[in-house]
């Protein structure tokens, strides 16, 4: 992002969202990726939508394109390729991106016919070849595991003929990749960890979008954080769809496959990387509560340096819902988590996914959401109406029976109740001192900076003589509901 001033951005999506659909967008929309310092050469534009995940293979992306020449672009009018990373988690993901495609089709017909378009990741993988062969809006379609494939596919499109590649792998994990990253504030970068989901929750249709789940070579992992840590990041966020089930060289029940090489669970790699260095600060998402354990909690607890922050996706209060969604677990069980994280980290940040609307709730169950909510008190929330997927379990067994208008009415009520519960998370920081990593200037006021705590939360303060990536104490004074406000009392 240009700056992410995180949870103001948010904010903003709240207020957007309550005055059109009420619906909150949690995935990041149309953001153009950008090299910097471009030379001249064959230019592509490349945005990016969806989830971080998403962002970190348009790193990949990039890196690729730039070993066959070809430097990244803001301004489209420039490129030569035209490439849009896409999402198909809603349907209202899809739309916007067909929006795209039309647009960038009717500037190839009226004033750039050599331009090469073509649709990267989620939708590309689900709509295979029907955006090219039956609606002709684009010359190319590569799925998130296929992008090695990439150079090929453009020139070929550069040719005229025009190309798919949808063949998701078992194997692939582009480890050996070094991403090039976009858009960066030179002190946060993601890395991916694992790629594709096995669990088939039953609304979900990333299973069918990344194919099977994978974990990444750890020795991999920690080199790039001592890399990104060497060019002066403070901050990596390690990702995956279901960071609990990463493992390495280790069976299903755990046990070590090859007693030979290194084998490492996501405690075990997580220790690794926060031992990259003291001044490195670790973040990670998603975690799932079916496969959430104390081990990685403990492992949190341990190092300062791993943030103390947990994303961790309810999706419903209610335990009949939870079962059709085939999420793997209980209300109390979610609940029981919940405690363990606070044993470990009282002061823990918690975050949650929540969905209303989803087939054949009924009422009370959505009240149950509204009672689990009272119950946590989230200091932050994603929340989303229930949008069917073709393909999924749910298509195929339920009925989407809930009106939209019942589903935009909860996701209203869970925004709302969310909205208090931000408000008083952040009251409760005032007249308390936390530790920010600086990110970089404040929206609001170029005298000003603005980071994170540990918590995840995002604080505002005079930037005095300090600089983007330090470390400073920032005596808390106010707050807003998206915003910690104060004044540094020690580097
Ligand atoms: N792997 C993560 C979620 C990834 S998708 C996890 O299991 O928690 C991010 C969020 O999008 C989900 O948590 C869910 O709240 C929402 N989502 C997924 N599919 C959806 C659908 N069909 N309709 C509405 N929201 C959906
Ligand atoms: Fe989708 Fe469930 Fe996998 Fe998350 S865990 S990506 S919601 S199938
Ligand atoms: Fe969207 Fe694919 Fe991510 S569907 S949320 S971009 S994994």
């Amino acid at each position: 992002m240009a700056e992410i001033d995180y949870l103001c951005a948010l904010i903003l999506k709240v207020e957007i969202a309550l005055e059109m659909d009420k619906e909150i967008i949690e995935e990041r929309q149309g953001e153009v990726m950008d090299i910097p310092n471009s030379q001249t050469g064959k230019k592509l534009f490349l945005e990016s939508y969806g989830c971080q995940m998403n962002f970190s293979d348009s790193e990949i992306v990039a890196s690729i394109m730039q070993k066959e020449g070809y430097v990244t672009t803001q301004d489209e009018s420039e490129a030569d390729v035209v490439l849009l990373n896409t999402c198909a988690i809603r349907d209202n993901a899809e739309l916007r991106v067909r929006k795209r495609l039309e647009y960038f089709n009717s500037v190839k017909k009226k004033k750039n016919p050599a331009l090469i378009i073509g649709v990267l990741g989620c939708m590309a993988e689900r709509l295979k070849s029907k955006l090219l062969e039956e609606e002709k809006l684009v010359d190319l379609v590569v799925g998130p595991d296929a992008y090695r494939d990439l150079p090929k596919l453009v020139e070929q499109a550069d040719d005229g003929s025009r190309g798919v590649n949808v063949l998701l792998s078992r194997e692939e994990t582009y480890a050996d990749i070094s991403p090039i990253r976009l858009n960066s504030n030179g002190v946060t970068a993601l890395i991916s960890i694992m790629r594709g989901c096995d669990n088939m929750c039953s609304f979900c249709v990333v299973p069918f979008t990344r194919g099977r789940e994978r974990s990444r070579d750890p020795e991999t992992i920690v080199h790039e954080a001592k890399y990104l840590f060497d060019q002066g990041y403070r901050e990596v966020t390690l990702l995956g769809q279901n960071v609990d089930s990463f493992r390495w060289n280790l069976s299903r029940d755990s046990k070590v496959i090859d007693p030979e090489k290194l084998s490492a669970d996501f405690a075990d790699l997580l220790a690794k990387v926060a031992e990259v260095d003291p001044l490195l600060r670790v973040r990670f998402s998603t975690s799932h509560p079916k496969d959430m354990v104390d081990k990685v909690l403990e492992t949190m607890a341990r190092y300062e340096n791993i943030c103390e922050n947990v994303h961790l996706p309810i999706q419903s209060g209610s335990t009949a819902v939870l079962e059709r969604m085939n999420r793997g677990y209980s209300r109390e069980w979610y609940m029981n988590r919940m405690a363990s994280i606070r044993k470990f980290m009282p002061e823990a940040g918690v975050s949650t996914d929540l969905m209303t609307g989803f087939c054949g709730e009924t009422e009370e169950e959505h009240q149950e959401t509204l009672s689990l909510m009272e119950e946590v008190k989230y200091d932050f929330a994603y929340m989303f109406a229930y949008s069917e997927r073709p393909k999924t379990l749910a298509e195929r067994k339920f009925e989407d029976d809930i009106p939209e208008e019942v589903k935009k009415r909860r996701l209203a009520e869970i925004i709302d109740l969310q909205a208090l519960h931000s408000i008083s998370s952040n009251e409760s920081r005032v007249g308390k001192q936390v530790r920010v990593l600086i990110e970089g200037e404040s929206k609001r006021s170029s005298e000003q900076f603005f980071g994170r705590s540990s918590q995840n939360a995002v604080v505002v303060f005079d930037r005095e003589d300090f600089k983007k990536g330090d470390y400073v104490t920032v005596q808390i004074t106010d707050s807003t509901r998206g915003t910690l406000l104060g004044s540094i009392v020690k580097a």
